[in-house]
């Protein structure tokens, strides 16, 4: 085995090569799986970013390709106080009732939300998450639309849009596919924020145009404010000074093993170079590419991102809030409740220095993350509105076809001026990814 096992991924745009194919695609299906999302069939295209004066078009017509990055994770995590956190005093969800609207005419829906504007952002900004019910415009996609539009919320791409996976349930309203997908339908999706250490949503909305039509599916939302004012102190300040690291895929090179000294090694490198270069990038995560770090086989190369406070503090409020894909990412977690992922999207969170967080504390995360979960069994035209950077979401299993969407979003109000959008997927790897491993 090469000496130095870690490979740093630089952010760079790269094209697939041939020889990459096998590897590539496997990998790729692992990041897939791992983010527990369906895999799309269409790839925007390469465009210009929507500059601020083309926004009034571009509102008015078709988004497909014309959506802004996702923007950078705002981290704002050093020399937290832990152990004076503020008190919490309005959570998630906040509900708003179409039928308990005295002042909502029918048919003014979009009229009404755009005249709420400012009040249910400063809404959502206290409580961190909105649970619309029973409104009618929501029902279906252009609804939708007008819905998100009316309160200026910016669409933009998913965090990991660039690697080609996720799928846009309507993509010329910004609309993308959630976990419906058949195969992970039995897969408990638990507590993350729609982030990488690269990226993050600011805000998302979640839009359920059918619910799972044999039951569960529901939505879950967990205030992260209030997680981490609920932990534990002491496994709080370990976790903060210790830091995670998140492996989101595994790639077994058993036939490794077979080769002889020396050519392996060599092989080895060759694989784990092409794989940093080649595949990598498309994630845009910020990955090192490690042999043998969960110490189940040392052929196993896993993608893992670089060490992260699991704690944030909010960029606008300045709260601190859990920020932590652990409850969803956790392999012991994953082990102990219905995963339907394969090994090789496997995924799980590690100390900072690849060593193993406690058990312990991964059991008392784990119990206080699932005692601040609101459980919303949505209907159809039902929203639920979030706060990214406050709000970890999640989804119970279900049984039958469920139809639920999400757009995410970079800003409220006045769009950013933007440069180009970077690098976006090419239809090669998609193609080969949705046609061969799905
Ligand atoms: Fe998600």
């Amino acid at each position: 085995m090469a000496e130095d096992k870690s490979k740093k991924f630089e952010a760079s745009s790269s094209s697939s090569a041939p020889a990459a194919v096998g590897a590539a695609a496997v990998v790729a299906a692992g990041f897939a799986a791992a983010r527990g999302r369906r895999q799309g069939a269409k790839v925007a295209r390469r465009q210009q970013a929507p500059r601020q004066t083309a926004v009034a078009e571009r509102k008015v017509g078709d988004l497909s390709g014309a959506l802004p990055d996702c923007p950078p994770t705002i981290w704002n995590a050093d020399d937290i106080d832990i152990k004076r956190l503020p008190d919490i005093n309005k959570t998630a969800p906040l509900i708003i009732d179409a039928a308990e609207l005295a002042d909502l005419k029918q048919g003014s829906e979009k009229e009404w939300f755009a005249a709420q504007r400012e009040k249910i952002m400063a809404q959502l900004q206290e409580h961190g998450a909105i649970w619309f019910r029973n409104f009618e415009s929501t029902k279906d996609a252009e609804g939708f639309r007008s819905f998100y539009e009316a309160l200026q919320l910016n669409p933009c791409l998913d965090p990991i849009h660039t690697s080609g996976l996720r799928a846009m349930e309507v993509q010329k309203h910004a609309v993308y596919e959630a976990v419906n997908k058949p195969s992970l339908a039995q897969h408990f999706v638990g507590l993350h924020n729609e982030s990488t250490f690269v990226k993050t949503a600011t805000y998302g909305a979640f839009v359920c145009f059918e619910p799972a039509s044999e039951g569960g599916g529901e939505f879950l939302v967990a205030d992260g404010a209030k997680i981490v004012n609920d932990l534990d102190k002491d496994v709080l300040e370990r976790i903060y000074q210790n830091k995670v690291r998140i492996s989101v895929s595994n790639l077994d090179l058993n036939f490794l093993g077979a080769l002889p000294e020396g050519f392996r090694e060599q092989t080895a490198d060759f694989l784990q170079d092409l794989i940093l270069k080649v595949v990598a990038p498309k994630f845009e995560m910020d990955l090192e590419m490690i042999f043998g770090a969960d110490q189940s086989n040392p052929f196993r190369l896993q993608a893992i991102e670089h060490a992260q406070s699991p704690i944030n503090t909010h960029p606008v409020t300045g709260q601190p809030v859990w920020f932590c894909n652990l409850h969803n990412h956790s392999r012991y977690l994953r082990d102990r409740r219905p995963c339907t992922v394969p090994e090789v999207g496997m995924t799980d969170v590690y100390s900072g220095d690849l060593s193993t967080i406690p058990y312990d504390d991964v059991r008392h995360i784990n119990e206080v993350c699932e005692r601040n979960i609101v459980t919303m069994p949505m209907k159809k035209g039902d929203v639920v509105l979030l706060d990214n950077y406050r709000v970890l979401h999640g989804r119970n299993t279900f049984k039958g076809d469920r139809k639920h969407a999400v757009t995410w979003f970079e800003s409220c109000g006045e769009p950013l001026k933007r440069g180009e959008v970077k690098d976006t997927p090419d239809d090669f790897m998609n193609n080969l990814i949705n046609k061969t491993l799905v």
